[in-house]
């Protein structure tokens, strides 16, 4: 089948690009020594996680625990659950813990912790555990500079319920960054902040079997990652305009599109409509903080094409000068790079995936909680 012949809005995944941005990834990993245990939350599909993982490196992240459970019918064996658990989340997890071989959690709060361990106790189970830590995101996790999250990691080392396995971060702030040196200035306190802690926990006689880091921006800017032992990127497999505006990828880099048909011309107000809205797009802002208008989305190969309003299923497109309709006939096709791939997948029941004008292969995302 032919990308022409597609109903739209459709999701298209490049093969080729992906293919080359997940071995990129790889042998980013391999050559800094690190663990790669990529986020399938990007994806959320079995194709892609197969390709991203190996006999040596198997372990994926995810962000829910229905993805866990997905992963692990599909024989995963080996899953970080990265979202702090709480005591509601505790029997789904424990089916987890007993149908997989490694199956880790993470937490922050005092609270969590006894509610863990009091499960723990009363099913005869113990949970791995992370402790989730803040490296500047200050999104969750404890301050790895408080003598507190000493005694935190203390209590969970000697806890008789617990497998403490590590520390874990996720340096989110680094997507409020304007270009790759500033990245790199995020990657290296992401690596810092934890290296130091582990020291910290090893003074005190905590010992740390995994240190995980990761964010797709300093993934791909990190100088190296020395004293950390594993790293979890998963927007890299698609990147999108985000990535491309603070200059984590490069444009041609991007992996995912979105395609969609231009349903109507409006020369009166200088206008076509799509039919990709905020339900084929997301409304994501993208990299706002760059202080350039705000668009949803970038339309491969006609930069001056802006995507300047999107409502449920419609999508507005302008030009700072008058449209060339001649260019785009109503019922032509555009390509959409999205603004946060990883929303705008989410929103797709199904991927298509092409390679140059043809469609070679369909995959089913997992959706749900
Ligand atoms: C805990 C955690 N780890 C890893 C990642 C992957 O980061 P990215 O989406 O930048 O690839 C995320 C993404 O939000 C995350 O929340």
């Amino acid at each position: 089948m032919k990308i022409e012949e597609l109903k739209t809005p459709a999701f298209l995944i490049d093969l080729p690009r992906l293919k080359a941005n997940v071995q990129m990834m790889k042998a980013r990993a391999q050559k800094n020594s690190v663990t790669l245990r990529p986020h399938v939350k990007t994806h959320k599909t079995v194709e892609i996680a197969k390709m991203q993982t190996s006999a040596e490196a198997p372990g994926i992240t995810v962000s829910t625990l229905a993805e866990a459970r997905f992963y692990q019918k599909a024989g995963f064996n080996d899953i970080t659950y990265a979202f702090p658990i709480t005591a509601n989340k505790l029997s789904e997890a424990a089916g987890l813990n007993a149908d997989l071989q490694v199956f880790n959690i993470l937490l922050d709060q005092p609270q969590t912790q006894s509610a863990v361990e009091a499960y723990g106790r009363q099913h005869g189970i113990k949970f791995n555990v992370f402790l989730k830590v803040d490296c500047g995101y200050h999104r969750a996790g404890v301050d790895p500079s408080k003598p507190e999250s000493v005694q935190f990691a203390h209590r969970l080392a000697a806890s008789g319920f617990i497998v403490f396995k590590g520390i874990l971060t996720h340096a989110g702030h680094s997507y409020h960054c304007s270009n790759p040196a500033e990245i790199v200035a995020v990657a290296k306190q992401e690596r810092d902040l934890m290296a130091q802690f582990a020291d910290r926990l090893q003074e005190n006689g905590i010992a740390c079997e995994s240190i995980s880091v990761g964010s797709t921006p300093t993934a791909m800017h990190a100088p190296d990652w020395q004293g950390v032992t594993e790293i979890r990127p998963g927007n890299y497999v698609f990147f999108d305009k985000f990535q491309a505006d603070i200059g984590s990828c490069r444009r041609q880099e991007v992996a995912a599109t979105v395609l969609t048909t231009v349903v109507a011309h409006y020369p009166a107000h200088n206008q076509m409509l799509i039919d990709a809205g905020a339900l084929a797009l997301s409304k994501d802002l993208g990299a706002d903080h760059l202080g350039r208008e705000i668009v949803f989305g970038t339309v491969r190969n006609h930069p001056q094409l802006r995507i300047f309003s999107i409502s449920q299923e419609h999508g507005l497109i302008t030009a700072n000068d008058p449209l060339a309709f001649e260019k785009h006939p109503v019922g032509s096709l555009l390509r959409i790079i999205p603004n946060h791939s990883c929303l705008t997948a989410a929103l797709f029941p199904k991927y298509h995936v092409v390679d140059e004008d043809q469609v070679v292969d369909e995959w089913t995302p997992m959706r749900g909680w």
